[in-house]
């Protein structure tokens, strides 16, 4: 049941790194968002943003970057697990906005050269979302073993990823639509 306008869902691949297979995944994403009637998605790649690393926070804005998530109707981040925890550098680019994300819905994908899809990267950004202002869905996308999803020029090798994915799209469409009808209709005082 499409809104009258499109729904709209950045998807923000969170590693700067060199040879990245977080890479793949975030294609992959925006190409099964893409194939949705009404959303539309983009790309935010955060090697791409030039936030300075002597300040932190709203003070480093970046009228762009907040503009869009300002825009946005939900997120996904595609979060590869360094050390069980989150890339330093995707928690300094999401640290620089705070009203652009309030009740607006989050799915994470994690990326994980192990067996565990990411499982606890994704536990460990959770009170981050929460702080944020973000509503966490309750599908992840977890990419265990990244290497032997796709192959080296990024093209998916094992299909059951289609069908995990589908799961995950549909329940952040439902919430991306109820959170936009929230925001819009429903006054908090
Ligand atoms: C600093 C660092 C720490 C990592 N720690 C883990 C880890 O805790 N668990 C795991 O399964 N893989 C770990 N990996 C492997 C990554 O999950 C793997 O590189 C995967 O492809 C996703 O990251 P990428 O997008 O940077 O390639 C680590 C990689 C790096 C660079």
């Amino acid at each position: 049941m499409p809104t009258s306008r499109p729904l709209f869902i950045p998807i923000i691949l969170g590693t700067p790194r060199h040879g990245r297979r977080s890479e793949h995944v975030a294609n992959f994403m925006v190409a099964e968002l893409r194939k949705r009637e009404g959303v539309e998605t983009v790309l935010i790649d955060i090697r791409t943003l030039a936030f300075p690393i002597t300040d932190a926070g709203e003070a480093i804005k970046d009228a762009q970057f907040s503009a869009t998530v300002m825009r946005a109707d939900a997120l996904v981040l595609v979060v590869p697990e360094y050390n069980h925890g989150y890339p330093g550098l995707l928690k300094h680019v999401l640290d620089t906005n705070l009203k652009e994300y309030i009740h607006k819905a989050v799915g994470i994908c994690g990326v994980s050269a192990g067996g565990f899809g990411g499982t606890r990267v994704i536990e460990n950004l959770l009170p981050v979302m929460r702080e944020l202002g973000l509503v966490t869905i309750f599908w992840d996308g977890n990419f265990s073993s990244v290497q032997n999803i796709f192959d080296a020029t990024g093209t998916l090798v094992d299909q059951t990823y289609l069908k995990r994915i589908d799961k995950f799209i549909k329940e952040l469409l439902w919430m991306a639509r109820v959170l936009r009808y929230g925001r819009e209709n429903i006054p908090r005082e």
